[in-house]
């Protein structure tokens, strides 16, 4: 979807249809009402015969009447003045464009005022508009070969018409650099494992990436053998793909040798549960089992695409969990990077053994001022959190409150859930340094007990369960497509500009 935007002097009535607010209790805004008048009072008329109250989301259409330029208007509901705010905007541009989608229109424009009494710019109200508009129009058709007309998405051209037109456009160069981030995301989790194994998962990290001027290195299973990657090598070990692990560097910090903040992500490009094989309901949708990496790659995409002034490292482990002759087996006992001793008893607890030797070489070669780890890790935590919050886990404090804000900000929240040395006990092993299970209740913990233990002295550290919000079946929001999410993104760009850009 092509977005630009123009100023109101420059505006002069296009085609398409033309965007208009109200807020509630349905007062017009000016553009609102100066359409109202070019089109004889049409707006008038029809908020008499509608339930129109200009609630937030609500929307009224009506044909622009014979001499009028515009084909139609769209009125659209604001809300509360004082409530609006940059997701419930994003919301709302998602929607019309939602809306505009079923009438065929190819062109819009949005001229949206800022009502009395809301504490949003008007650069920010343009901003946040477009990019919602722009989540909205996010497809992956690419495997469809019939009926392609049903699924095409008519509407390929926004123009938000903004006085502040130089300040909107700054705001939006940061959000679009975001929406890259989350549409790259997006593509990953959706793309069928038989396309996207960890190989090709490296390929395209590299293809989006370099050009943007982040470093990238590969590691194959020769160089990860080598070094002693026995968790994450034992994982795919089963599999007919090699498995790797990505290192993307981004310098772009003024001082160039600050410590980077590092986030490592699970990339089980398809996890069959290994010989703890899942049952045939449960195996469906594990494609996604990449979107902490998935995540993890979208984010450096909008960091580098926006220059942030931040030195940052991604590190992902791509893997694909298959049952085999050589597939690694409940009983084994493996060695892990760190030298610690893993007693597997279940391979189908496989996310929690690439994490492991990923945190690992992340925090021995970097020393991240900071590190947060991004999982697809447990269904238990789809059965505490369900599809709203993710799940977050860490020993800083501080670190929590700052990913819980950036989720209000965003809409991607988190909800935190204890580490305590008693969940601690339960992967005690007979034989081993610690098993990889906790083998009774409250799974999403002692998995995330279990990453604690890889995690070293001095190392600021979250981990993020995403397993419930990473896809979806349905469009439950506006600015979510069904499946792949592309959760994370916003979060982390947020949390990084927030407190780690200098
Ligand atoms: N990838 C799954 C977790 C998952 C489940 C993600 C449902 C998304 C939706 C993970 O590897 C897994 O299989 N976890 C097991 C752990 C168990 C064997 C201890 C689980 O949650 O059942
Ligand atoms: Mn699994
Ligand atoms: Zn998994």
């Amino acid at each position: 979807m092509q977005i630009s935007f123009v100023e109101p002097s420059r505006a002069a009535a296009g085609g398409g249809a033309w965007v208009v607010g109200a807020v509630e209790g349905g007062a017009l805004l000016p553009a609102a009402v100066r359409w109202d008048k070019a089109c004889g009072g049409a707006l008038t008329r029809a908020l008499k015969y509608s339930r129109f109250t200009g609630k937030s989301g609500q929307m009224l259409e009506v044909l622009a009447p014979a001499g009028v330029k515009a084909s139609r208007l769209l009125l659209i509901g604001l809300g509360k003045a004082e409530a609006l705010e940059e997701k419930g905007l994003e919301s709302l541009g998602a929607q019309i464009v939602g809306r505009l989608y079923t009438s065929g229109e190819t062109a819009a424009s949005f001229e949206v005022d800022v009502p009395k009494g809301s504490k949003v710019k008007k650069a920010e109200l343009a901003a946040h508009l477009a990019f919602g508009a722009k989540l909205k129009s996010y497809a992956f058709d690419k495997y469809r070969t019939r009926n392609l007309d049903e699924y095409e998405k008519k509407l390929k051209a926004v123009r938000i018409v903004t006085p502040d037109l130089a300040a909107a456009k700054k705001a939006h160069a940061g959000l679009a650099a975001v929406a890259d981030g989350i549409f790259l995301a997006r593509d990953l989790v959706n793309e069928p494992p038989n396309v996207l194994y960890p190989a090709e998962f490296a390929r395209r990290a590299k293809a989006a990436l370099s050009k943007l001027g982040v470093k990238i290195e590969i590691l194959g299973e020769a160089e990860m053998k080598k070094r002693g990657f026995g968790a994450l090598l034992g994982v795919g070990q089963g599999s007919d793909r090699e498995s790797q692990l990505v290192v993307m560097q981004w310098n772009g910090a003024r001082k160039k040798d600050a410590k980077p903040v590092a986030l490592v992500g699970k990339g089980v490009c398809f996890d069959s549960g290994g010989l703890s094989i899942k049952v045939g309901a449960g195996m469906q949708g594990m494609k996604g089992d990449m979107a902490g990496a998935a995540c993890v790659t979208g984010t450096m995409l909008a960091l580098a695409s926006r220059k942030a002034k931040v030195n940052v490292v991604g590190v992902i482990g791509l893997v694909e969990n298959m049952p085999d002759g050589s597939a690694f087996r409940p009983d084994d006992v493996l060695t892990s990077l760190s030298g610690q001793t893993i007693e597997v008893l279940n391979t189908d607890a496989e996310g929690r053994l690439v994490l492991a030797d990923a945190l690992t070489y992340t925090q021995r070669r970097f020393k991240p001022k900071m590190l947060i780890d991004l999982a697809t890790l447990t269904g238990a935590i789809v059965q505490t959190l369900g599809y709203e919050h993710a799940g977050i886990f860490s020993n800083d404090d501080q670190l929590v409150q700052r990913v819980q804000a950036a989720g209000r900000t965003t809409g991607e929240r988190v909800w935190q859930l204890p580490l305590d040395p008693f969940y601690d006990k339960m992967i005690r092993s007979k034989i081993a340094d610690m098993k990889n299970i906790g083998g009774g209740n409250s799974g999403a913990i002692t998995a995330a007990q279990f990453l604690l233990r890889f995690i070293e002295k001095g190392t600021v550290w979250a981990h993020l369960d995403i397993a419930g919000v990473a896809w979806q079946d349905g469009e439950q929001k506006p600015t979510i497509p069904s499946w792949g999410t592309g959760w994370g993104v916003r979060l982390l760009n947020r949390l990084v500009k927030e407190h780690y850009e200098q």
